[in-house]
């Protein structure tokens, strides 16, 4: 019999038992209240299984980066609780101090408050992970977001536990960005934008840049490269710290004949608020107290151009100031355009997730990806500690069953 490479819950007898389930929601908190529910949507599903399966779950997770080992109110996790309790339609208390006793029972859900408030979290020591092995029957990481992490309570964890299991959002994250890594249909297009995580997109570009068919660039990303381009830029922002590698790999392109597709025209404005006009231009016409805030109507056809052929499209980071109507077009555009696309399509980041999420697509994207960093870092080919150490659990586990 083919074993899978995790052991999932299907395999799980969960009656009865005190599950850990580690997710990620590390999510924005915006006047005590979650505001943007992405990741959180995206596992109650595992919720809901695992009390229907009859085990009491305690929810794990980080927020932030707080100091080790100093409660502090603006970390804490309450928020989610309540967005919660209110989701699943139940009491969902926040137990604060869970370390010493965890006490739930069966059908019961709690959430735990911030495991990066514990000390040895964030370090990855042995004594914390061992002693929340000790609080559960059954650990689930369902935590993909952070498995680029290696920590106690998504990597240490996982060795003290005779029964750690892979969740189906954290496998599915894995089987979906294996699409664009090992398992392609060509032409593989990446669609990179954003403001968020730069040196993580950088090192994608860099790591995947021979691999990859066509490379479409916009926003502050886009910028970066117009300026190692020698373009006029006027008022607009770019990444300084990313120039160089930004002019190495356009040279590349240029002795690969490779295409990385930068703007041509652009949507301007003279500040980032409603004051601003919004001006189509070509982008060599920009003033100097002009900023590039989207990608121009020219650009999206030569980016929907690669995208209809394209057989696996991977998206990351909005093209332009998506906050303010008169520059989401360029975005609103290319996301029509991925989610029109017969090919296999996968979008990452919170930005991004909610521009599909406005413009009601959802559906017809192949993958939403709530992994973030972690995403962006399995694209580049790289092992995660966490996906490594569930691999391991699942490895060691069916070895001992080969014994009997
Ligand atoms: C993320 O948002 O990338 C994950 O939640 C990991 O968070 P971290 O960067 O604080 O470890």
């Amino acid at each position: 019999m083919t074993r899978s490479r995790f052991i999932t819950l299907d395999e799980a007898n969960l009656k009865g038992k005190r599950v850990l389930l580690r997710v990620d929601f590390n999510v924005p908190i915006k006047d005590g209240k979650v505001a943007d529910d992405s990741r959180i949507k995206a596992t109650l599903t595992t919720i809901r299984y695992l009390q229907s399966a009859g085990a009491g779950v305690a929810i794990l997770s980080h927020l932030g980066s707080p100091r080790a080992a100093i409660y502090d109110s603006d970390y804490s996790l309450a928020p989610v609780a309540k967005y919660l309790s209110q989701a699943l339609d139940q009491d969902v208390p926040l137990i604060v101090e869970w370390l010493e006793d965890l006490q739930v029972s069966p059908g019961q859900i709690v959430m735990l408050e911030n495991i990066r408030f514990a000390s040895g979290e964030k370090t990855n020591t042995d004594a914390l992970a061992r002693k929340m092995a000790t609080l559960c029957d059954v650990y689930v990481n369902e935590a993909f977001a952070s498995a680029r992490r290696e920590q106690s309570s998504v990597h240490g964890i996982a060795k003290y536990l005779p029964l750690a299991y892979t969740g189906p959002l954290f496998v599915k994250e894995v089987e979906a960005l294996d699409k664009a890594v090992n398992n392609i249909d060509r032409p593989l297009v990446f669609v990179i934008g954003g403001q968020r995580r730069p040196e993580i997109k950088f090192e994608l570009l860099k790591t995947r840049f021979e691999d990859v068919d066509k490379i479409l660039v916009g926003g502050v990303i886009g910028n970066t490269f117009l300026k190692a381009a020698n373009r006029e830029m006027g008022k607009s922002l770019y990444l300084p710290e990313f120039l160089d590698l930004s002019r190495e790999l356009l040279a590349q392109a240029k002795t690969q004949n490779k295409a990385i597709i930068m703007p041509v025209d652009i949507i301007v404005g003279t500040s980032m608020d409603d004051e601003s006009d919004a001006v189509i231009k070509k982008v060599d016409a920009l003033e100097p107290d002009e900023l590039i805030l989207d990608i121009g109507p020219e650009t999206v056809a030569l980016f929907q151009a690669e995208i209809t052929p394209a057989r696996t499209v991977f998206w990351t980071g909005p093209l332009g100031l998506v906050e303010l109507d008169k520059f989401q077009s360029g975005t609103y555009e290319v996301a029509r355009s991925i989610a029109r696309s017969d090919g296999y399509s996968i979008a990452n980041g919170g930005d991004t997730l909610s521009v599909i999420e406005t413009l009601e697509l959802s559906t017809a994207y192949s993958h939403l990806s709530t992994g973030g960093g972690s995403s962006l870092e399995f694209l580049q080919g790289k092992q995660l500690p966490a996906v490594s150490m569930m691999e391991e659990s699942a490895r060691v586990r069916y070895a001992v069953e080969r014994e009997y």
